[in-house]
């Protein structure tokens, strides 16, 4: 089978690594890829945003599954296009890509489905948004409605911070906005849960703990996600049976009301507190960088489960996982996630003798005259399986080590909560 995987992060070059292997495969092509997936995958460079154009080259190519890896083109309705033109596609369609693309759309689903999830208020301006402010406890989250790149979300100590979070997503900061979504901050600890759904069923697909702030111990500002680790350690059948009749399945119905069905995969990012979940936000995709972290821990031919899934047949399908610890370290350009240098050369990349259970996926980087360049902030993911998250660490930081690359940065603390000193 000849598929198109879209995306450049190391999301996608886990994904395409898996459908490598799969022994239906004849032929991948990444739009646009990166220097990983050039190795495995035809690279083609294209706008995302011409959906006409990618029509083209998909019968240009034979190309006869499209795999969506980020939400963007999800959002933008990639999805019903190519489906109007009878291509087979992964990925949920405009109106439930909502979900992540916007946050107001979700919440109004969790308040009709009960579904737990922080306390929240709606405003259209300044003034109301200020007044709800005054009477409330701090800090409060300010979140912009539409997609802000992992931005567009801030935790306010107190009126002021608030305020001036406000001001800027009415001035445009994230986009044109009609409306702010004020919430209360919820304690607890985050877990990433996800699951594949084909429209009529679902499955799960694994849980992870992604460390979203740049500096070790947890400090310094949000990133993509610097590291993760797989299963999260607060997985157990009692909390996912809760997530499942809770969350996931209330709002899966929402959409089957609406006369949407969900075909993809759905990332719940959570906040669990007392053994009890609450949504924080929907991702209508796979996360970056629990993608690379979970993959390695899948048996089953991925090809396998995503053309069950477009045929709504999940259900005939056993999805089988290894049992063991996964962790991935990213590897970025120093200043990321504020400005940084592009076109550094990394060398060394080919030198790091990686046995069966340990894996590179690359983000931003760039093949030129066989060389490594770095060309983005997230720029190498390193994951390592083995009995124990520490082992899993050890090894992928032994690796990072052996890279001769001045301009790159990682955290050394990823998995600190199920790792002892
Ligand atoms: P989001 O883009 O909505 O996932 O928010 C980004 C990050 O902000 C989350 O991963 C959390 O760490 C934090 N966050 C968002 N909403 C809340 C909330 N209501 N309470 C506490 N932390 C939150
Ligand atoms: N790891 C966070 C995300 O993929 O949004």
């Amino acid at each position: 089978m000849i598929v198109g995987v879209i995306g450049s992060g190391g999301r996608e070059h886990a994904i395409c690594s898996k459908l490598y292997i799969s022994k239906k495969i004849s032929k991948i092509y990444c739009f646009p890829g990166n220097a990983g997936t050039s190795k495995i995958a035809e690279n083609v460079n294209l706008d995302l945003k011409n959906f006409s154009k990618l029509k083209k080259i998909i019968s240009k190519y034979k190309i006869e599954l499209l795999i969506v890896g980020p939400e963007e083109p999800l959002v933008n309705g990639i999805t019903d296009f190519l489906e109007k033109e009878k291509i087979k596609v992964f990925g949920p369609n405009k109106l439930c890509s909502r979900l992540e693309g916007s946050k107001i759309f979700t919440k109004k689903i969790c308040e009709k489905y009960n579904i737990p999830t922080a306390k929240f208020g709606i405003f259209s301006n300044l003034s109301d948004s200020i007044f709800f402010l005054n009477k409330n406890k701090f800090p409060v989250v300010v979140k912009a409605d539409g997609l802000a790149a992992g931005k567009g979300v801030s935790i306010c100590q107190n009126l002021s911070e608030a305020k001036k979070s406000v001001e800027e997503i009415f001035n445009g900061k994230f986009g044109k906005a009609k409306e702010v979504l004020i919430e209360e901050f919820l304690e607890g600890e985050e877990m990433s849960f996800f699951i594949i759904s084909d429209g009529v069923s679902y499955k799960k697909f694994g849980t992870a703990q992604d460390h979203k702030r740049v500096f070790d111990g947890d400090k310094g500002p949000n990133t993509g996600g610097m590291g993760a680790y797989s299963p999260s350690r607060l997985t157990d059948k009692n909390l996912e049976q809760k997530i499942l009749n809770k969350i996931i399945e209330p709002t899966l119905l929402a959409l089957n009301n609406m006369g949407s069905k969900y075909i993809g995969f759905l990332y719940a990012g959570l906040m669990v507190k007392d053994n009890e979940p609450y949504l924080i936000e929907y991702n209508v995709r796979m996360g970056d960088p629990e993608c690379q972290t979970i993959l390695p821990t899948l048996e089953t031919d991925l090809l396998e489960i995503f053309i069950k899934a477009c045929e709504e047949k999940l259900f005939e399908i056993e999805i089988k996982w290894n049992t063991f610890k996964s962790l991935c370290i990213v590897v970025c350009s120093k200043g990321y996630p504020g400005e940084y240098k592009k076109n550094i050369e990394i060398e060394n990349l080919n030198k790091i003798n990686l046995s069966d259970k340990d894996f590179i996926f690359h983000a931003g980087t760039l093949n030129k005259n066989n060389k490594i360049l770095s060309n983005g902030g997230r720029v190498l993911n390193f994951v390592s399986l083995s009995e124990n998250f520490k082992n899993s660490r050890e090894k992928v930081i032994s690796f990072i080590k052996k890279l001769n690359w001045d301009n790159g940065f990682f955290r050394k603390d990823i998995g600190h909560k199920v790792i002892e000193k």
